[in-house]
């Protein structure tokens, strides 16, 4: 994927914007770009190694991949790129939202979803803790050095431009020794999260922005057109030959000036 010149006018360390007329246009050309994302992982190595975020997310990610033939789900690792610090039947954790959009209904075996320690929840810098470790021993051996290299990472984004739970003017966008954090203030509730670190997501192959709706609007135009303001969302600089996409329907990109590329077919990325 990172091989192909997705468009000549974009340097490799920008970002690709795809627009779509609709927000199921836009969940089935992401289907098409995780699908060949695993194509490309699985071509290198055994297992497929995604991290996934919570909100509206997994919804538009599950719609149109649950129905997908011919995925070889076995192969797929799962981690959270955040992760709310409640038990797993909680309605608030990012564990159960993608349990009822995605896994209850697709074959990954249940060990090769990664979930957070729960026995650990009085206890967020414990179940952080725990939760690198379940990084290291799944990335140990790869090609992996300093930190991990996820072959897709698929994040939100929030009205103040936060993403994963790295929040504005928080001390985590600082964090650039751990690979996963932990924080008990976080603005949007509920408050204790764990956390990807902004270097676990630059060094991916590929991090994708997915976002809908007209009140993405002014958000996506400040991390758009204005990345020098420093939202969270806007510092995710994915080292080369890693890549940063954006995936929104035209009602979030109302006003939006940011060059949109044309989306090509999955065999195509
Ligand atoms: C979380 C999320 C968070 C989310 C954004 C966007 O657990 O709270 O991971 O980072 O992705 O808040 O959420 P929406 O897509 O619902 O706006």
């Amino acid at each position: 994927m990172s091989s192909e010149a997705p468009a000549p006018s974009k340097k490799a360390t920008e970002p690709i914007l795809y627009g779509f007329p609709s927000t199921d246009d836009l969940s089935q050309a992401l289907a098409n770009f995780v699908l060949a994302a695993q194509d490309e992982a699985l071509k290198k190595q055994a297992t497929f190694k995604i991290a996934i975020s919570g909100g509206s997310l997994p919804k538009v990610l599950g719609k149109n991949l649950i129905g997908r033939s011919d995925v070889p789900w076995n192969k797929w690792e799962v981690f959270f790129a955040d992760e709310r610090v409640v038990p797993l039947d909680h309605e608030e954790s990012n564990f159960r939202l993608n349990d009822e959009n995605l896994f209850t209904h697709v074959p990954i075996p249940r060990q090769n979803i990664h979930v957070i320690d729960t026995s650990k929840l009085d206890d967020p810098e414990a179940v952080a803790d725990d939760y690198e470790k379940q990084l290291v021993a799944s990335f140990v051996g790869s090609s992996s050095i300093a930190f991990p290299r996820f072959d897709l990472v698929l994040l939100g984004i929030g009205p103040d431009g936060h993403t994963c739970s790295l929040f504005p003017g928080h001390p985590l966008l600082n964090e650039m020794d751990g690979w996963v954090a932990w924080l008990d203030d976080s603005p949007k509730p509920p408050p204790t999260r764990i956390t990807l670190t902004y270097p676990v997501l630059n060094h991916a192959h590929r991090v994708a922005f997915v976002s809908s709706g007209e009140s993405k609007q002014e958000i996506m135009e400040k991390v758009l057109d204005h990345p020098e303001e420093g939202l969270p969302a806007s510092r995710v600089k994915v080292i080369s030959p890693g890549r940063v996409y954006f995936f929104s329907d035209e009602a979030a990109l109302g006003r939006v000036k940011y060059e949109r590329t044309k989306f090509e077919d999955s065999s195509k990325l």
